[in-house]
């Protein structure tokens, strides 16, 4: 698809797959806008998507964890009197560790950003999304939507929230131009599991973030877009497998494999 004078609002352009959304599409010509808490590390790569590209770049620094959050990043795109044509919701936390004993903040953040600020995100700009029609929908899930995830239940349970929640939509959307997909990466080299604290649940072999993106920019290409899509066969593989298994076999093998 041509992304040339469109412009993309990617969450999460901080680092990891966000940043290297923003430097893809901004290599293809789109305007963007970075939203992440730390503006200056997004002041940075606007800088320099700017020099390199010759785009529009705009920081939008934004705690997507916090009390309405997305209403407040839409209401500064009208303000700054940006229109929106492609979103990417990649903005996302996870947390490690049994349930029960989990901190109760943490899982709040963690629904608020990979779950509440997502929904209400794209609802705030799809209506301007569908008037343009050149643009796409990337809501970033994870194979860790296909199948139970013990030690990282909210977070598994919060991306097959997003695998759903955009399939729908995009069914819904079906008839316009807009392209609709739930990017599901496996373990990717970025700061994720850093923040996760742990690379324990890091099974499989690591994609590197640049393969991941191209791949997903490769699926907005095609002339039907995929709903969903899982980023790389080792990854895909795997996520078969489990679909033909019973769901109680899954969950123990998925159980065993994270160590819960
Ligand atoms: N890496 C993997 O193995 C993997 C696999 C499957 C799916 N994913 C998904 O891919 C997406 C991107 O993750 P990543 O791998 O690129 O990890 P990452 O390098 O840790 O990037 C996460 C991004 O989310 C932003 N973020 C975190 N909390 C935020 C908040 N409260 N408000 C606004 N922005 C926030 C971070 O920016 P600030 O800290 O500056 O706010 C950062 O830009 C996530 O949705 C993740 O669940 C990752």
């Amino acid at each position: 698809m041509d992304h040339d004078g469109t412009t993309a609002v990617v969450t999460g352009a901080s680092s990891g797959l966000g940043a290297e959304f923003a430097q893809q599409l901004a290599q293809r010509g789109a305007d963007v806008v970075l939203v992440a808490r730390r503006a200056e590390r997004l002041a940075t790569l606007a800088e320099r998507l700017r020099e390199r590209f010759g785009v529009t770049a705009h920081v939008l620094g934004f705690d997507l964890a916090g009390h309405d959050a997305a209403h407040q990043v839409a209401a500064e795109l009208r303000a700054r009197g940006i229109r929106v044509d492609t979103l990417v919701n990649c903005a996302g936390v996870g947390t490690h560790g049994g349930f029960a004993t989990a901190d109760e903040g943490n899982i709040s953040r963690e629904l608020q950003l990979n779950v509440t600020a997502l929904v209400e995100l794209t609802r705030a700009l799809i209506p301007q999304m569908l008037a343009s029609g050149r643009g796409a929908l990337v809501n970033v899930a994870s194979t860790a939507a296909y199948q139970p995830t013990p030690s990282m239940a909210v977070y598994g349970a919060s991306k097959a929230f997003v695998l759903s929640f955009t399939e729908a939509v995009a069914y819904e959307t079906r008839a316009n131009g807009l392209r609709v997909l739930a990017l599901s990466p496996g373990p990717t080299k970025t700061e994720f599991f850093d923040v996760l604290g742990t690379d324990r649940p890091a099974v499989g072999p690591m994609s590197r973030p640049q393969q991941v993106v191209h791949t997903a920019l490769a699926a907005l290409d095609r002339r039907a877009t995929p709903p969903s899509l899982i980023a790389g066969l080792a990854n895909a593989l795997p996520v078969a497998a489990a679909r033909l298994a019973s769901r109680q076999f899954a969950l123990r093998v998925s159980g065993r494999m994270l160590g819960a």
